[in-house]
């Protein structure tokens, strides 16, 4: 087999088999394939799409291009929830507790990642003494025996996906519905779950701006999932706003922990029930999305996911007394309000404007040597659709320094008020 080939073969459109893009993954992973090639390949996919069946051997060929996690001590059916990526997303801080109040295991690997806030991981050591670095052992134990753990990144997963996605971005071959499907959807399998719930994220703060983008993305990555056997499903939201009011991380942790006592933002609530309700059917603990709706809003109710949530701090050796008494977790030393300077209705809160201005604060890593400041971010105490009278407060920035103009100046500039506006639908679309 020749690489020359495979790329003549899909610049003209054609199929190509199994065995060559298994060639060019390995080949491509072992340096035998240089850049150039698969650059040409890329582009030449950009141009002509992958049918499903290349969509899935793709997705395969990177899957065993390196390390996968076995999870088959664990008992049960394993769910994974993956996010596109969007502003203030406190999702898994509570789905993971959510759900396994439910007996659904969650045995989560997590990183930490760039970002406007850092990853779970980093959230989640805003909590005195969280230890993320648990054994193999420790972490199949504990999912066993308390049905959550989460567990920092080990292993060379997907290195195939590492190096093709480092290339796509130098060569404008990124934006690719079967290149970004077979990326995403190669990195969840690696990590070993049996089912994968996916919110793909749509609007300023995410990676595909329209709906029909994220509509398709999403259905090329449920139809990969289900191709090799991982029963996959996704919702498509908004993410033209950040989700609730918290951005930063332990910020994001109090708000966590409010909505799992049922006092949290009503958006976020609503879309961690349209997520967990996949996952907690797909785990086979609901014989329909609606039972596993009510079962997840009981555990809400009876107390039994903040628990749950108490419990898996403990486990990991954290300070578990912060789930009653939030004002243990890391607190910035200066509050500084945002009054809105029109009256009227919040038309617009530019997402990933907003995400900037968190940056900004210290809350997530610009570069990976960066250093993050758990305690700063913003309350957003107004959302689109929300009522404003002049002066009142449209954010309060938590910050290490009262010298905030640039972050004040960002804000102003990401928030617009007008006579009308409306709130956007939060779940868009479910895809199954
Ligand atoms: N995120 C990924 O992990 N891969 C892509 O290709 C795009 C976004
Ligand atoms: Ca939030």
């Amino acid at each position: 087999m020749r690489m020359v080939d495979i790329i003549a073969r899909k610049r003209d459109g054609k199929e190509l088999t199994s065995e060559e893009i298994q060639f060019f993954i390995e080949g491509y992973t072992q340096g035998k394939i240089p850049d150039y090639q698969a650059s040409a390949l890329a582009m030449a996919i950009y141009f002509q799409d992958m049918s499903e069946q290349e969509r899935a051997d793709l997705t395969m060929a990177m899957v065993n291009s390196g390390e996968t996690i076995d999870l088959s001590a664990i008992e049960g059916i394993k769910v994974d929830k993956h996010s596109t990526g969007g502003v203030g997303d406190t999702t898994t801080l509570v789905l993971a507790p959510l759900v396994a109040a439910l007996d659904v295991p969650v045995a989560k690997m997590s990183g930490r990642g760039l970002g406007h806030t850092g990853g779970t991981i980093d959230k989640l050591e805003s909590i005195a003494g969280f230890d993320v670095e648990i054994s193999k052992e420790q972490f199949v134990d504990l999912v066993n025996r308390q049905k959550i753990a989460v567990i920092g990144q080990t292993g060379n997963l997907t290195p195939a996906d590492k190096k093709l996605y480092a290339l796509r971005d130098v060569t404008a071959t990124v934006n690719s519905i079967p290149l970004i499907a077979s990326s995403i959807m190669s990195k969840k399998i690696a990590a070993g779950s049996d089912a994968i719930v996916l919110d793909v994220k749509t609007g300023a703060g995410a990676f595909m701006k329209t709906p029909e983008d994220a509509r398709e993305l999403a259905q090329a990555m449920v139809r990969i999932g289900n191709r090799v056997g991982r029963k996959t499903m996704a919702v498509i939201s908004d993410m033209s706003q950040p989700l609730g009011q918290a951005i930063g991380n332990a910020l994001e942790v109090q708000e966590a922990i409010d909505t799992l006592r049922g006092r949290g933002p009503k958006d976020l609530e609503e879309l961690c029930l349209a997520l967990g309700r996949q996952m907690v059917f797909l785990a086979g603990k609901a014989s329909s999305l609606e039972e596993a709706e009510e079962k997840l809003r009981e555990a809400i109710s009876n107390g039994k996911a903040l628990q749950k949530f108490k419990e898996f701090i403990a486990n990991q050796g954290g300070d578990a007394s912060v789930v009653d008494h939030p004002e243990r977790l890391p607190q910035a030393p200066f509050h500084i309000e945002v009054p809105a300077r029109a009256s009227g209705k919040v038309t617009e809160m530019v997402a990933d404007e907003i995400g900037t201005a968190a940056m900004l604060l210290g809350a997530g890593r610009a570069t990976k040597e960066s250093e993050i400041d758990l305690a700063v971010g913003l309350m957003l105490n107004k959302k689109i659709g929300d009522t404003v009278k002049q002066g009142e407060s449209l954010a309060t920035i938590h910050a290490n320094t009262e010298q905030v103009d640039d972050v004040i100046q960002k804000l102003y500039a990401s928030i617009t008020i007008a006579a009308e506006g409306k709130a956007p639908a939060l779940v868009l679309d479910i895809v199954t």
